[in-house]
C-alpha cells in the first residue's frame, strides 16, 4: 500500500502556508522512504509533464514564504476528459503511485475526477483563504488572509474616525463570507455584507444613520460575492438613500493572498502535509485531509466536493449585538 513514488501540487488561488504544506509532504515522504516530485503551475504541469524532484533540502526556508514554490493556475486543459487521460498518462510514464492535491474546492473535484476515470490515489490538502471546504474546519491560508485584512481595516478605521466617513470595505469571498465575517466581528464592523445572506439595504442604511450620528464613522465589511454585487455598488446605493454620508470605498483585493503565513496556517500545512502521506501510506486514497474538532481527519473525496460549509451560526447575532 505504501507508495513508492509521489506527485504533489498546488492548484487554484494561492494561499499563504502552501509552501509550509510542500515542505511537509516532501519532508515526510523522506522520513518514510517515499521518493516526491513537485508537478509545476498546478493541473497544467500534470498535463504537460512538469515535473521537478524534490528532496528534504529542496524545500529549505520555504516554511515562512507566502506563494507557492510550485506555482497555481486554474487550468482549462484539465477540465477535459483528454487533458485528465494526458495527466494520467504522465503519471504513470514517471512511475509516479500516488498524487497529493494542495488546494480548495475546484482543486479537489480534479483530483476527485483523476481518481475515478483513471485509478489514480490522490490525497487532497485543504487550503484556500476562502475556508469553504467542509472537510476541515479551518483551510490553510484561511487565518493569514483574515490577518492580513484585519489589519488593512484597522488602518482604515483610524482614517474613516479621523474624517467622520463610512468606509466599505470589500474582502475576498467570491461565494462565501468567512473573511468577511470573521473579520468583521475582529475589527468591531458596524455591518458585514456575506453571499450566504442577502441583508436589506435599508437595514444597513437604518443601521448606518444611526451609528454615524452617534458615532462619527462606520465601517462595513463586504464580501466580493455579496449579493449586492460588491464594495462599490453597494456604496452607490447607500449613497443615492443618504447624500449626506461622506462614503470611500476600498477594495482589499489579492494583498489579502500574499505574506508570511501565521502560526496556525503553519502548523496546519504541518499537521495536514504529513497527515497527507501518511494516509496514504496507511491505504487511504481519494479524499481530503482535514481538520474536524482538533482531530485529523480523512474525508471521502465524494463527500468533500458537495459538503456545504456553514458560517458559525453564533457570529451571525453577535455582531449586532458587539456592533453598538
Ligand atoms: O482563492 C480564492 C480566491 O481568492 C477568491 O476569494 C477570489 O474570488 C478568487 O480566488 C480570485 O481569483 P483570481 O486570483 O483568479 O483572480
Amino acid at each position: 500500500m505504501k507508495p513508492q513514488h509521489l506527485a504533489l501540487l498546488t492548484s487554484g488561488g494561492d494561499a499563504p502556508g502552501m509552501n509550509a504544506a510542500i515542505r511537509a509532504v516532501v519532508r515526510t515522504a523522506h522520513f518514510h522512504g517515499i521518493k516526491a516530485i513537485g508537478v509545476m503551475d498546478g493541473y497544467n504541469g500534470l498535463v504537460k509533464g512538469s515535473f521537478i524532484e524534490l528532496g528534504p533540502r529542496d524545500v529549505k526556508n520555504i516554511v515562512q514564504r507566502g506563494g507557492t514554490m510550485l506555482r497555481s493556475a486554474r487550468s482549462e486543459a484539465f477540465r477535459t476528459p483528454e487533458g485528465r487521460a494526458t495527466a494520467a498518462k504522465n503519471l504513470r510514464d514517471a512511475g509516479i503511485d500516488a498524487l497529493i492535491c494542495i488546494g480548495g474546492g475546484g482543486t479537489q473535484t480534479g483530483a476527485h475526477q483523476l481518481a475515478i476515470e483513471h485509478d489514480i490515489r490522490v490525497m487532497g490538502v485543504a487550503s484556500t483563504i476562502d475556508n469553504d471546504l467542509g472537510a476541515s474546519d479551518r483551510t490553510i491560508g484561511f487565518d493569514t488572509a483574515c490577518n492580513t485584512a484585519l489589519e488593512a481595516i484597522d488602518r482604515l478605521r483610524d482614517t474613516a474616525s479621523s474624517h467622520g466617513r463610512i468606509f466599505f470595505v470589500e474582502v475576498m469571498g467570491r461565494d462565501t463570507g468567512f473573511i468577511a465575517m470573521h473579520t468583521g466581528i475582529a475589527a468591531g464592523a458596524e455591518y458585514v455584507m456575506i453571499p450566504e445572506r442577502r441583508e436589506s439595504v435599508d437595514e444597513l442604511v437604518k443601521v448606518l444613520e444611526n451609528r454615524s450620528s452617534e458615532k462619527g464613522s462606520s465601517v462595513v465589511v463586504v464580501a466580493e460575492g455579496d449579493q449586492e454585487g460588491g464594495a462599490f455598488k453597494l456604496a452607490e446605493q447607500v449613497k443615492a438613500c443618504c447624500p449626506q454620508f461622506d462614503i470611500r470605498v476600498s477594495v482589499l483585493g489579492h494583498l489579502q493572498r500574499g505574506g508570511n503565513p501565521t502560526v496556525a496556517d503553519r502548523l496546519l500545512a504541518a499537521r495536514l502535509g504529513a497527515g497527507a502521506v501518511e494516509g496514504l501510506i496507511a491505504g487511504k486514497s481519494n479524499c481530503v485531509v482535514g481538520v474536524v474538532k482538533g482531530d485529523l481527519t480523512y474525508t471521502p473525496h465524494a463527500e468533500a466536493i458537495l459538503m456545504k460549509k456553514a458560517i458559525e451560526p453564533d457570529l451571525y447575532r453577535l455582531l449586532p449585538m458587539l456592533a453598538v
